[in-house]
């Protein structure tokens, strides 16, 4: 038995207390997260978040300034070949090589490994089939589209047959079909008893896809469940409702005045990314009607009113008072005004 007791025993990954800063950007903020054995576990987060660094430090690619990492039982930052070795890694980019086929590519990668050479073809022909990748397999990785390039990388992570696989945002920029493939197989390998780590920043694959999961931002766990159980925590309904446009400030807080005295309504979003509307968390039958009256009488009639229970955007909106992509939009304009101020001292 290995030295860290019982919870290793439940838990496939261990992290604790993880810091990490790039020069003065600080990505993680004493990160915890535990991840259980057989689990297909969802890392949510908008671009930025933090979830690369994450699961490079997972990996091993990455030290972390400070905080404990646990993979399979193993100190990942004391013995990281050990973790290597039980873990598949399929990266959020990677730079293949051009010149060789698909076919050495995996040959190579079953070397890196010290597959037997029996093993090696077994697996390989099993991947090749299994992926879908017998008509172009033999051609150069240079012409290969992304969706194909990404089974690839997905075949190489497998070869050694790992019990965790990590996995970032392996989806982005695939066609459907492809996504498909790369579903069915993480659902086939989750069935075999493998763990398996997603990140994405598609609230939809987290959704479908996940066990569990985490919602990350700027390098913090601000929620942690099953995705029902997420979801049940908010409570009440959410309402989207679109009014007249504002003329100013004033006008939006008087909207807010109104809204906020309304007994049942729980929280108050102005969506900035889809117009004027207004995004609502309401518990109780008498709410929508004292709502149409309300607005209407403080001359904001409504237009347009939709209620659904609440999404896995919601929990991220309750958690941060922003929608996911608001988040990734705020990140984008940091970034562009970060590149003007650069240009601007030249
Ligand atoms: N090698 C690096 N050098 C400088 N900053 C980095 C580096 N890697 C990540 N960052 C910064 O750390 C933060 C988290 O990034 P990352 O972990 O890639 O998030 P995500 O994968 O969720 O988009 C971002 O602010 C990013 O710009
Ligand atoms: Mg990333």
């Amino acid at each position: 038995m290995d030295v860290f007791g019982v919870e290793s025993l439940i838990q496939m990954i261990e992290l604790r207390g993880l810091e990490k800063s790039f020069g003065s950007i600080q990505a993680l903020f004493g990160l915890d997260l535990s991840i259980p054995r057989g689990c297909l576990y969802g890392l949510l987060g908008p671009n930025g978040a933090g979830k690369t660094s994450t699961i490079r430090i997972i990996t091993t690619l990455l030290a972390p300034d400070s905080g404990s990492v646990v993979v399979n039982g193993v100190d990942a930052l004391k013995e990281p070949c050990i973790v290597r070795n039980q873990l598949g890694y399929v990266a959020q980019e990677v730079a293949i090589d051009k010149i060789l086929t698909g076919r050495e590519l995996l040959e190579l990668q079953a070397d890196l490994y010290h597959l037997s050479q029996s093993k090696k073809i077994e697996r390989i022909t099993f991947m090749i089939q299994r992926l879908d990748m017998d008509s172009w397999i033999d051609r150069r990785c240079g012409t290969y589209s992304g969706g194909m390039r990404r089974r690839l990388d997905l075949a190489a992570g497998l070869l050694h047959e790992p019990e965790l696989l990590v996995l970032d945002e392996p989806t982005v920029g695939l066609d459907l079909e492809s996504r498909k493939i790369v579903w069915e197989l993480l659902r086939e390998l989750k069935s075999k008893g493998i763990t398996i780590l997603l990140s994405s920043h598609y609230l939809e694959e987290i959704e479908i896809m996940a066990d569990r999961m985490a919602i990350l931002d700027r390098g913090r766990v601000i929620a942690e469940g099953t995705p029902d159980q997420l979801k049940d925590e908010l409570g009440g309904d959410h309402v989207t409702l679109r009014v007249r446009e504002f003329s100013d400030e004033k006008e939006s807080m008087q909207v807010r005045d109104v809204l906020d005295n309304i007994d049942g309504v729980k929280q108050i979003v102005v969506n900035r990314s889809q117009g004027f509307s207004l995004n609502l968390v309401v518990e109780g039958e008498t709410v929508l009607p004292k709502l149409r009256e309300e607005l209407t009488k403080a001359d904001f009639p409504i237009f347009a009113l939709s209620q659904s229970r609440p999404s896995l955007d919601d929990v991220y909106l309750q958690a941060t008072g922003m929608t996911l992509m608001d988040a990734e939009l705020a990140i984008a304009g940091q970034r562009d005004s970060k590149l003007e101020a650069k240009k601007g001292m030249r």
